[in-house]
């Protein structure tokens, strides 16, 4: 049986998300955020909700730019960090051993060994309330070469370059019965769009 939760927060797996962008003196900073996602693959949107006494928040109003970065879990540590303390007071970057990489196309760095890497330009900001969404087109996509994927023919051929995030060793934000855990990626169940086939074909 279902019980009414007092807390309104739809609690289920979320990916983590390192947001990063340059403050007004050209300073490199990095936050994590769970609000955020793909919200358009038409133009290709993704958002970021953040605080507004957030750094990062400043920074993208000024810079108009931000990338978001998807950890894997050997960066756990330095991304559970990067989320506790202010890029006003602390440099993330070195005190997390991370590198800086200037963006191609956009005022804001990428973090250089994170797997996958977006570099948005802003779009729209929406005040939606204690968080402020920031939607951002993505003008540039990197992932990292090194992780290979296996037989991706089946996907569309603008999926064929991303990193295979479990191989990488990547993980989620979930509500476990510890509390708020990170969670690695676990087996494959099963290809989206397929599963659902039979069905769907039987309806
Ligand atoms: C797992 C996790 C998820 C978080 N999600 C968000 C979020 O979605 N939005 C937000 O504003 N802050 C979020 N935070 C908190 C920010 O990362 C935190 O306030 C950070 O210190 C901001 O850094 P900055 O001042 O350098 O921008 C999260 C922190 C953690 C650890």
């Amino acid at each position: 049986m279902k019980k009414p939760q007092e807390f309104k927060y739809l609690s289920y797996p979320q990916a983590i998300l390192v947001v990063g962008t340059y403050d007004r003196e050209g300073r490199p900073n990095i936050a994590p955020v769970a609000l955020g996602g793909m919200c358009s693959h038409r133009p290709p949107l993704l958002f970021v909700s953040l605080r507004a006494a957030t750094l990062t928040h400043r920074n993208i109003v000024e810079r108009q730019a931000f990338t978001v970065n998807v950890p894997s879990s050997e960066y756990i540590v330095e991304t559970d960090y990067a989320g506790q303390v202010s890029g006003r007071d602390h440099d993330k970057f070195a005190d997390c051993g991370l590198t800086p990489l200037r963006s191609e196309r956009v005022d804001a760095p990428l973090i250089l060994e994170f797997p996958t890497a977006a570099e948005c330009r802003l779009a729209q900001t929406v005040d939606v309330g204690s968080h402020t969404m920031f939607i951002g087109e993505i003008v540039h996509l990197q992932g990292d070469a090194a992780i290979s994927t296996a037989d991706l023919s089946y996907l569309r051929k603008d999926l064929t370059d991303l990193p295979d995030m479990v191989q990488a060793g990547g993980f989620v934000y979930a509500v476990t019965a510890e509390g708020r855990c990170y969670v690695g990626l676990g087996e494959v169940l099963g290809r989206a769009y397929r599963l659902g086939r039979e069905l769907r074909d039987k309806s």
